[in-house]
């Protein structure tokens, strides 16, 4: 597994598929274990994440990081973290629509490789890639079970960044909601083999 997860992120970074390999510093190839049941697949590599080659290493990624450890979930130990595209966008746009498509095979390598039980579409650039048929907000749709690849179960969370311009703990509020979701995700991560 490891060696054909290091063959991709290889061939990665050489990728000069869409033109963000010109503006990139680092390729954001993965972060956490591939020996994991969790997969959390995040937007774009932002600033940070950028100059250190890693995803979600910036203010965003410390939430996350604060979320998952409250169930339990630690990068080293049981979670693995790719995102949508492996290069960062210029000013952290959106990835384009041929940015995604261009770099779609990498991800989808990264998923046959690991083969997750339980996949988490952080964010709506995330859902938008792995559910193309939904038309539903995030605000809808996350903490709900969809079925994924080779038989995962996909859930939409949200984005940390949205947490961060939504800080507030309230009964209700976005960060109470991750709370909930991210309980499920837990509840069902301790019925797996
Ligand atoms: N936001 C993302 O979606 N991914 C990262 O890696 C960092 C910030």
């Amino acid at each position: 597994m490891f060696e054909e997860l290091n063959d991709i992120k290889f061939k990665c970074e050489q990728c000069k598929k869409c033109p963000l390999y010109k503006t990139k510093t680092n390729t954001v190839f993965s972060g956490g274990t591939p020996n994991s049941k969790i997969m959390l697949i995040g937007e774009a590599p932002g600033e940070q994440e950028d100059l250190q080659g890693s995803p979600f290493v910036g203010r965003s990624g410390q939430l996350l990081d604060k979320i998952l450890e409250c169930v339990g979930f630690y990068r080293e130990k049981n979670i693995y973290i790719c995102n949508t595209i492996k290069c960062r966008p210029p000013h952290n746009r959106n990835p384009l629509p041929e940015e995604k498509q261009a770099c779609r095979e990498y991800l989808d390598a990264q998923i046959e490789i690991l083969k997750p039980k339980i996949i988490l579409l952080c964010g709506a650039v995330s859902v938008a890639s792995m559910i193309p048929s939904n038309t539903l907000g995030i605000t809808k749709i996350h903490g709900k079970w969809f079925d994924g690849p080779n038989g995962a179960k996909m859930m939409p969370i949200f984005h940390p960044a949205y947490l961060l311009r939504n800080p507030s703990n309230e009964v209700g509020k976005p960060k109470w909601q991750m709370w909930q979701d991210i309980k499920e995700v837990k509840k069902l991560y301790d019925t797996l083999k």
